[in-house]
């Protein structure tokens, strides 16, 4: 979750089946809004639950709009892809990655996507890539943006690792990076210490967060 100009935004909550968050009493969480990068189980688990039990306003691309609605939830933005859309807390626009997207009860998610959020006065701005590949289409970013951090994936496997996703900080350009999407699974359990040494020597500080803790970066 990202508290950001006075609103709280939850990201692909994955909080229910996850046994690292065992301690999360997921009734305490009331965001804003949620936003919703793709359709699979880690991202989408707790969706509906905190949804209903906030009434929080979904961000998502069109099919996940959808599936949401089939299962008799309507406060859903939809979006697609390089689209910009204006909020109270700001604009976000909708971000290609290279991944995959598919709900568990066979529903058609779409593509995957991540996003960029953009305060009003445009002072504050980051990126949230969502699960991804490095890919060209990160160069874009930094023609629109300028961002303070970015969210990204480091655990390889499904996603980029560490090393590309140092790559990805540099193009677009930004000298923090908050790491997810590893250690949840035994197929992407990373090592931190050599995880952080990888975007030293780029001068890229790298944020491994903890389950439960928060961060500033004001
Ligand atoms: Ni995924």
């Amino acid at each position: 979750m990202v508290e950001f100009f006075g609103k709280k935004l939850l990201f692909d909550p994955f909080i229910t089946p996850n046994e690292m968050a065992k301690d999360i009493d997921v009734e305490s969480i009331k965001p804003d809004y949620i936003l919703i990068s793709h359709a699979h189980e880690d991202h989408t688990a707790d969706v509906l639950r905190i949804a209903r039990q906030s009434g929080a306003k979904v961000i998502a691309i069109w099919e996940i709009y959808a599936w949401l609605c089939s299962k008799g939830y309507n406060h859903v933005h939809p979006m697609n892809t390089g689209g910009f859309a204006t909020f109270d807390f700001g604009t976000v626009q909708m971000i290609n990655a290279v991944h995959s997207s598919s709900f568990g009860d066979g529903f058609y998610g779409g593509n995957p996507v991540g996003f960029v959020v953009t305060s009003p006065d445009k002072s504050q701005c980051f990126y949230y890539s969502g699960d991804t590949a490095l890919t060209l289409d990160m160069q874009l970013i930094p023609m629109r943006h300028k961002l303070d951090f970015a969210v990204l994936p480091i655990g390889s496997n499904f996603t980029m690792d560490a090393q590309d996703a140092a790559i990805a900080a540099e193009w677009i350009k930004t000298k923090k990076v908050v790491g997810v999407h590893f250690d949840t699974f035994e197929f992407i359990k990373i090592n931190h210490k050599q995880a952080k040494e990888i975007f030293a020597e780029k001068g890229i500080d790298l944020v491994i967060p903890e389950i439960g803790k928060s961060y500033s970066f004001n």
